[in-house]
């Protein structure tokens, strides 16, 4: 099944994210690369995925998983070969799945070859300005010239060594780029183009609300001063509204392909509303939606998020997009399975550390984080949308919160010290079989250690096992993706059904998607078809806590 001309494939697509690194190994180096992910491709075909997101895997120094990009249009010598990606893209579009990479153009990696020209160069070189470099204060120049902090701890501004400083948002080794530079703007539309002239279907844009700066003042306003503006036009840093310039550019490159390239922000947007503007048709087209990533499971809180979304998505020519997990956030399984303080209103007072902070979780309930967790992806995959998948969550997989401190490679751990764990515990490379040095991820070690406990978990196993997570996200991609071609469901409007506090119900024309979240009594399926169960079958056309159910009548 090769891929068809749909242009507007991404709208309702399937999408999985892999993290090249972590993925599979084919080499045994213990570094994930592309054959590996070609020794792959019918597994994922089989799973039914639609596309494959592929994370950076650029030459990069790993500063930060490779969202420190040396070079832009080459692929990492321990990741592979432009030659070998042009075969994975071949081997995948031969299977019907399309390909979407990561473009990092908030900051390349220190060592890109721009960087290091600049740092060669004197201060007020055309060189320097490609990135944001300022003069120090004090008498010597010695002090940063703002007293912002790095996303990931410490100083936002990192001294030369000659009275200057660049500014990096986030590590050290990821200098922000100045988008108020026209080549820095040609330079990426001449990468989109590299890409996209190579088959690629579309580009996720990291960190995409950040390129737009006004760096104009002087003094530049403290970290106190910026805490107080929200993001958006007012802020120096976040959400400008000029960044849609520069994303107009690039719909009009995406454009001039056939079909045309799709494209999806990542933007942490304060304000939902703002997010929208992204996801314009005469910007990107889409843009992640994180909302749930923040909701707790519970009936209420998911039925604000998805209403609020369809009608914002809607509203923007756009489609919604349902993401439960990411490489950045800890891993929904155990996210569902975390006793949080009972007293805690809004998840975000916690700030983005909750998410991240799956190593210091008090307790977790692992049984019940899976049940959960299973329950809310059949849930998403029923919504008008398309579906984010991270690789691994389709095994069930949780957090590895237990990894030893000597071996976490997250600079958000290496540089806020006794804060914040980071992010590699859901980076742990994927375990494929039962047996073997790393569990099939490859031949020798992994270069980050598996738990003990992925052995049972492994897909070989799980594709044996009819109820296992596998098996669930099989059936649910290929229910939903048979579902999808049928014209009543395709014009029929999201309808929400009545049903006990405690539960969701709403149907897309014959399709209903029932939700118990909490142990309500009586949840009674309407008559129909059940075509999936999140979990087993009560058998009595009643659904069981913690339990979705997709019935066409
Ligand atoms: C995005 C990426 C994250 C990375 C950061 C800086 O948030 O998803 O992994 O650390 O940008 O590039
Ligand atoms: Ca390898």
């Amino acid at each position: 099944m090769a891929i068809d001309s749909n242009p507007d494939w991404w709208r309702d697509a399937a999408v999985y994210q892999i993290y090249p690194r972590s993925f599979a190994d084919a080499n045994g180096d213990g570094i994930g690369d592309l054959p590996g992910i070609v020794s792959k491709v019918p597994y994922l075909a089989a799973l039914g995925v639609d596309a494959v997101w592929l994370s950076p895997f650029y030459p990069s120094a790993l500063a930060d998983g490779g969202y420190d990009v040396d070079d832009y249009r080459d692929v990492d010598p321990r990741i592979g070969t432009l030659a070998q990606f042009d075969q994975m893209v071949a081997a995948l579009h031969e299977a019907g799945i399309r390909v979407i990479i990561d473009i990092v153009p908030n900051h390349s990696g220190s060592g890109h070859a721009w960087f290091q020209e600049a740092l060669a160069s004197p201060p007020g070189s055309a060189a320097r300005a490609r990135y944001i470099f300022r003069d120090g204060s004090g008498p010597d120049r010695s002090v940063p010239p703002s007293d912002w902090q790095a996303a990931f701890g410490g100083s936002a501004w990192g001294p030369v060594g000659d009275g200057q400083f660049y500014l990096h948002m986030f590590d050290p080794a990821q200098p922000d780029w100045n988008w108020d530079n026209p080549e820095v703007r040609a330079e990426f539309v001449d990468i989109l183009r590299f890409w996209a002239d190579r088959g690629v279907d579309g580009f996720r844009v990291d960190v995409a609300n950040a390129l737009a700066k006004d760096l104009s003042a002087d003094p530049l306003p403290s970290a106190e001063e910026i805490a107080l503006v929200p993001a958006g036009p007012d802020h120096p840093l976040y959400d400008r509204d000029e960044v849609h310039d520069i994303y107009a550019e690039w719909r009009a490159v995406f454009n001039s392909y056939d079909p045309p390239r799709a494209a999806v922000a990542e933007a942490w947007t304060d304000d939902p509303a703002r997010r929208a503007r992204y996801a314009q048709p005469d910007g990107l087209g889409q843009a992640f939606n994180f909302d749930l990533l923040w909701a707790a499971f519970d009936a209420a809180e998911f039925r604000r998020v998805i209403e609020r979304d369809l009608a914002l998505a809607r509203a923007s020519g756009s489609s919604s997009t349902w993401v439960l997990s990411n490489h950045d956030v800890i891993r929904h399984a155990s996210r569902y399975g975390l006793e949080l303080p009972a007293e805690l209103e809004d998840r975000r007072a916690l700030g983005r550390g909750w998410l991240l902070a799956g190593g210091r979780a008090p307790v977790e309930d692992i049984d019940s984080g899976l049940r959960r967790a299973r329950a809310a992806t059949a849930t998403i995959m029923a919504l008008p949308g398309s579906v984010y998948l991270y690789q691994g969550e389709e095994l069930g997989l949780r957090e590895v919160a237990d990894l030893p401190d000597a071996v976490r490679q997250d600079p958000l751990f290496r540089r806020s010290p006794g804060y914040d764990v980071g992010r590699d515990g859901a980076r742990v490379p994927l375990p494929w079989t039962a047996a073997g040095p790393s569990f099939g991820f490859g031949v020798g070690s992994a270069h980050l250690p598996q738990p003990a406990w992925f052995g049972q978990v492994a897909a070989d196993v799980q594709a044996g096992d009819p109820e296992s997570t596998l098996n669930l996200y099989r059936r649910a991609l290929a229910a939903r993706r048979s579902l999808l071609t049928r014209p009543d469901v395709r014009s029929a409007a999201l309808e929400w059904l009545d049903s006990p506090p405690g539960s969701l119900h709403f149907r897309r024309g014959p399709w209903h998607c029932l939700v118990n979240f909490s142990a309500v009594a009586d949840l009674e399926l309407p008559s129909g078809e059940v075509v999936l169960w999140s979990l087993g079958s009560l058998g009595n056309g009643r659904l069981a806590p913690a339990t979705t159910a997709w019935v066409v009548g």
